[in-house]
């Protein structure tokens, strides 16, 4: 029988979020959230409490779970950080690395002659380090990486830079992998090693994930 997560809190992000550029256009990315609402799914299959950090999404909220809606970097860093404590962490959202620099209070026009637009970015802040570093560090903090090269190397690296317990390493880009589709692999990478999950559909793979959480919670 596998561990239980009965009596633990689990806090988990999913989906992209939009950086408003003016009232109209955002910069967003491709996530569909599928994989951290499977999660959310299999964690409160496992006994869990489960609150739910959602990008803007079109996923209707898993049964038994508790959802705060969010859009932008800005907004996910601010619930999150309202959501702690919990005993367990997964970011599986797909956070923007950067937001534009100010949000225009018009739409953006274009003038006659401009054949170009230069948009001014800055860092949002890494919600997964900050869980990671935050005085009230919930037991096993659980990062996503979503590469397309070098995916291996690229998620040690993550899972030493952000502080994470785990990384959940997801090849972008193949036809049966990734944001968009029902299927997964992902290739969980701790300090002594990595372990392959799937290929599968989302939920088997987000039980597995679950699964192998719990048995590090025991
Ligand atoms: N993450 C976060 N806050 C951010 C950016 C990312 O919490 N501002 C988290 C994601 O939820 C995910 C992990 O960090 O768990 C992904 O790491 P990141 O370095 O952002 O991955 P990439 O977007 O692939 O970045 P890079 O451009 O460095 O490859």
């Amino acid at each position: 029988m596998s561990a239980s997560l009965a009596g633990r809190r689990v806090l988990v992000t999913a989906g992209p979020t939009y950086e408003d550029l003016d009232p109209v256009r955002f910069l967003g990315n491709r996530s569909s959230g599928k994989m951290g609402f499977a999660v959310a799914a299999a964690a409160v299959a496992a006994g869990a409490e489960v609150v739910l950090v959602a990008g803007p999404v079109h996923l209707s909220t898993p049964d038994g779970v508790q959802r705060i809606d969010a859009r932008s970097a800005a907004q996910m860093h601010a619930a999150v950080l309202g959501a702690l404590p919990a005993d367990v962490y997964v970011g599986a959202a797909a956070v923007a690395d950067f937001t534009p620099a100010g949000v225009a209070t018009s739409k953006i026009k274009k003038r006659p002659g401009e054949d170009g637009l230069s948009l001014q970015l800055v860092r949002t802040r890494d919600i997964l380090a900050e869980v990671a570093a935050h005085a009230a560090r919930p037991r096993l903090v659980v990062g996503f990486a979503a590469e397309t090269d070098d995916v291996d190397a690229n998620a040690r690296l993550k899972l030493a830079a952000k502080g994470a317990d785990l990384i959940a390493a997801n090849r972008v880009g193949l036809a049966g992998s990734g944001f968009e589709g029902d299927e997964n692999t992902l290739v969980v990478h701790d300090a002594a090693g990595s372990r392959q999950l799937g290929p599968a559909s989302k939920s088997a793979v987000a039980t597995a994930l679950v699964a192998l959480i719990a048995g590090r919670l025991v």
